[in-house]
């Protein structure tokens, strides 16, 4: 889309009145929020909606039949029924409200894996995928005796797909991939992901932390058999995400965790669990975070992922062709289908050298693995720089990015 028609349909600057944190300052410099991949900023309707949880609904949800209980708990439920349309599940009962990201994929390595993870099964992965989808899958091939594949990248930072497709074979219990890599910006093929995995008839589990503020995710559109994400990367909450399933997994998965709430009736003799979604919520959770989403949820909905994206998209393309002006500066992951992350590094130069200066100049980054060690392994790198896009980044700070690191660049190289 040309540029003009983008900016046409995505008002940033009003956008960015609706984030108080951005009217600070960093070190004297107006604060340049660059790290959205570890954590979105808040926009005041969320805030607002903390603020108002607390002085006006406080209480247990699904267990008072007083007024308080009453309206929290629908206000909580009110979030699983956006959820639904947000990701086109099928049920609301399809969503389960978990901690995060983390949580949901351990919730599924376990349950799924008690159910249907036995000796001598495989499972894939992938190079480029966050600890918290590795280390679940590790575990559990540990206690089953299941084999771990790893489906390998190239140089760009793509996915190896004829691997892929010759490790898939009718043993494979399990694919487990990322949509967006966190670390190099990569949108995978996920419905050719899906689809293949389908044809030897094993679920598919799509990592959506860096997918689901950038991208429209349909989730029967892709046939995809889990999705996890967390609010704290979609302008929400810490403390809440989401485990979409299919209702024929959960069905056939036991519990989580156990206590109150995901029992349907508990003798000493026996207990007898709770429906769906319920069955995998036990105890109180988060509920201020898991009634707040919703208002994520509409802030996003209301300008649309497809704007929101475009927007984004320019982003990333007008501060990539400005870096790779830097003499020296190097950018880790240059995979044709990119969303919203740049990593790069300086030759010779440790990415926190680079990470201290730019805080020094108010610029917010993130240095490091980026908590994908086996990827940083593959690329025989410590770590990189990497500056992570939201819908409420500038051209402006764009530009003030690149002379950050151009003078970075003077100073260190
Ligand atoms: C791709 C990916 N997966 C999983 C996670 C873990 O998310 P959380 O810490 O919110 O559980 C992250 C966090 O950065 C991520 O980027």
């Amino acid at each position: 889309m040309e540029r003009t028609a983008v900016l046409e349909r995505f008002d940033v600057d009003r956008v960015r009145k609706d984030f108080p944190i951005l009217t600070r300052t960093v070190n004297g410099k107006p604060l340049v929020y660059l790290d959205n991949g570890a954590t979105t900023q808040k926009p005041r309707q969320v805030i607002d909606a903390i603020v108002n949880y607390y002085t006006q609904l406080n209480s247990n949800v699904h267990r008072g039949v007083h007024h308080l209980s009453q309206l929290a708990t629908d206000a909580f439920e009110v979030t699983r029924r956006k959820l639904q349309p947000f990701i086109n599940a099928t049920h609301e009962h399809e969503i389960i409200l978990t901690k995060g990201t983390t949580e949901s994929i351990n919730l599924v390595a376990s349950c799924y894996g008690k159910a249907f993870v036995n000796t001598g099964d495989e499972l894939i992965i992938s190079a480029m995928e966050h600890h918290s989808n590795i280390v679940p899958w590790q575990i559990l091939c540990e206690e089953r005796g299941a084999i771990l594949h790893v489906v390998p990248v190239n140089d760009a930072g793509e996915l190896d797909m004829e691997t892929y497709r010759s490790l898939l074979n009718e043993r494979t219990k399990m694919v487990a991939m990322t949509y967006v890599s966190n670390a190099l910006g990569t949108i995978n093929p996920v419905k050719e992901i899906v689809a293949l995995a389908h044809a030897v008839g094993a679920p598919v589990l799509l990592d959506a932390a860096q997918a689901i503020q950038h991208i429209a995710i349909d989730v029967q559109a892709l046939d995809v058999d889990f999705l996890a994400f967390s609010g704290h990367k979609m302008y929400g909450p810490t403390g809440v995400g989401v485990l979409y399933g299919k209702e024929k997994w959960l069905n056939a998965m036991p519990p989580y965790q156990s206590g109150g709430e995901m029992i349907k009736e508990v003798t000493f003799a026996k207990t007898t669990y709770n429906e769906l979604p319920f069955k995998f919520e036990a105890g109180t959770p988060n509920i201020e975070a898991g009634i707040c989403l919703t208002h994520a949820l509409d802030y996003i909905t209301e300008l649309g992922l497809d704007n929101i994206a475009s927007y984004e998209y320019d982003l990333l393309k007008y501060a990539t062709s400005q870096l790779l002006e830097i003499p020296g500066l190097r950018l880790v992951g240059t995979a044709k289908e990119k969303s919203s992350v740049i990593s790069f590094l300086l030759d010779g130069v440790h990415p926190y050298d680079v990470g201290v200066i730019l805080d020094k100049l108010g610029i917010a980054v993130r240095t490091g693995h980026h908590c994908t060690q086996p990827l940083m392994d593959r690329f025989n790198i410590p770590g990189t720089v990497r500056a992570s896009i939201a819908m409420y980044n500038t051209r402006e700070e764009m530009d003030i990015l690149v002379a950050a690191v151009r003078r970075a660049a003077t100073m260190l190289l």
